[in-house]
């Protein structure tokens, strides 16, 4: 059934490894166009496209140097290619660009749909915009009921961040948006590869997005996320300590923390983002949490941090966005500093 709506012109929400996907007939500029109204999507933000085969490439784009030893490597995978449009794909997709990002995702329900309908599938993640992607089909639900006509389930994402954009057009190879293919990966291959400096850091004023994605606000829950940096054992205390002054305020507060400092941080509402020693837990419930704070109304979030390396980078790129980069390092607070605002 998602392969006849998708040929005759119609959206479907399926599962991919990293998130959910919205996907439409990527050669249809009026299917695509409905991707853009369904999701409240800008219309100068592009999609990717999602392809079974590599057979399918001759009509999208070209080849750019390293292009197919990645594709070896990492395909199917959460790795998206950015390479020269051919004319075949309508601009509505690329948002005018002269590049088309495409990816070959590996999760069986997204190939198996790719491979009934045979064309190449536009699918930005199938959130409402603004909102976290989704990574189970309830989030989907949740943002599109009424506005699509099928939403096929797959379980949780098992990556839970989406995928790694890698531009191949500009020069040296630049991840313009981190994901489950890590640098070090990709550099395993290609060799040196730069890491988009918004990645880690809020766009400063007149700086030109390398990806128009970086313009948008994304990923922010209602309330006010604060990073908590620091040694392991100030974190937990300060944190502790934000969270007693936040509620003392009146204020309806709650924690994100590793599962080692669930104990420590009992009482303070914490919600588990997996262990500090293996980043792919927390990406895997990133964005779930982050759509539970705001189910729960939650108006200040007391957040731990971990390194940004390997799957790390992409978890400090969501969280960093989700927090407008609020960053409060723990021996301020310990010191007496509190960084947000007495309410009223
Ligand atoms: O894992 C994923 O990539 C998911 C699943 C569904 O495949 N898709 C996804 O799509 O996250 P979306 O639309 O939410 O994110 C696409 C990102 C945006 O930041 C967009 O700006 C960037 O890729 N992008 C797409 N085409 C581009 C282009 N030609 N030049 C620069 N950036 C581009
Ligand atoms: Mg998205």
């Amino acid at each position: 059934m998602g392969a006849a709506i998708l040929r005759e012109g119609g959206l479907v929400a399926f599962p991919t490894e990293t998130v959910y996907g919205l996907g439409a007939n990527a050669l249809n500029e009026e299917a695509v166009r409905a991707i853009f109204a369904a999701k409240g999507r800008p219309a100068d933000n592009p999609l990717i496209v999602h392809i079974h085969d590599r057979s399918q490439l001759a009509e999208i784009c070209d080849l750019p140097e390293g292009a197919e030893r990645l594709m070896d490597a990492f395909w199917p995978g959460p790795l998206t290619l950015l390479m020269p449009r051919r004319p075949a794909i309508p601009p509505v997709v690329t948002a005018g660009l002269d590049t088309v990002a495409v990816r070959m995702p590996s999760h069986p329900v997204a190939l198996s749909l790719l491979k009934a309908c045979g064309l190449p599938i536009a699918a930005p993640s199938a959130n409402r915009s603004g909102k976290p992607s989704p990574t189970q089909a309830s989030h989907v639900l949740e943002d599109m009921e009424g506005r699509i006509p099928l939403i096929l389930d797959g379980g949780p994402c098992e990556v839970g961040v989406e995928s790694t954009v890698l531009d191949l057009c500009h020069g040296r190879p630049c991840v313009l948006r981190p994901g489950g293919v890590t640098r070090e990966m990709l550099e395993s291959v290609l060799g040196p590869v730069d890491i988009a400096g918004s990645v880690l850091r809020p766009l400063q004023e007149g700086e030109v997005a390398r990806s128009p994605g970086m313009r948008y606000r994304h990923y922010a829950p209602e309330g006010q996320v604060w990073l908590v940096t620091g040694s392991e054992a100030d974190t937990a205390r300060a944190i502790r300590k934000l969270f007693t002054e936040a509620e003392s305020q009146g204020r309806r507060a709650c924690v994100m923390c590793f599962s080692e400092h669930m104990e420590a941080l009992a009482g303070c509402r914490p919600h588990d983002i997996g262990s500090r020693l293996h980043p792919s837990e927390t990406a895997q419930c990133l964005f779930d949490t982050l759509r539970r704070l705001d189910a729960e109304g939650m108006e200040l979030v007391f957040s731990e941090v971990m390194p940004p390396e390997g799957v790390g980078l992409a978890v400090m790129n969501r969280l960093g966005r989700a927090a407008a980069f609020r960053t409060v390092s723990a021996a301020e607070v310990l010191a007496g500093q509190l960084p947000f605002a007495q309410s009223g």
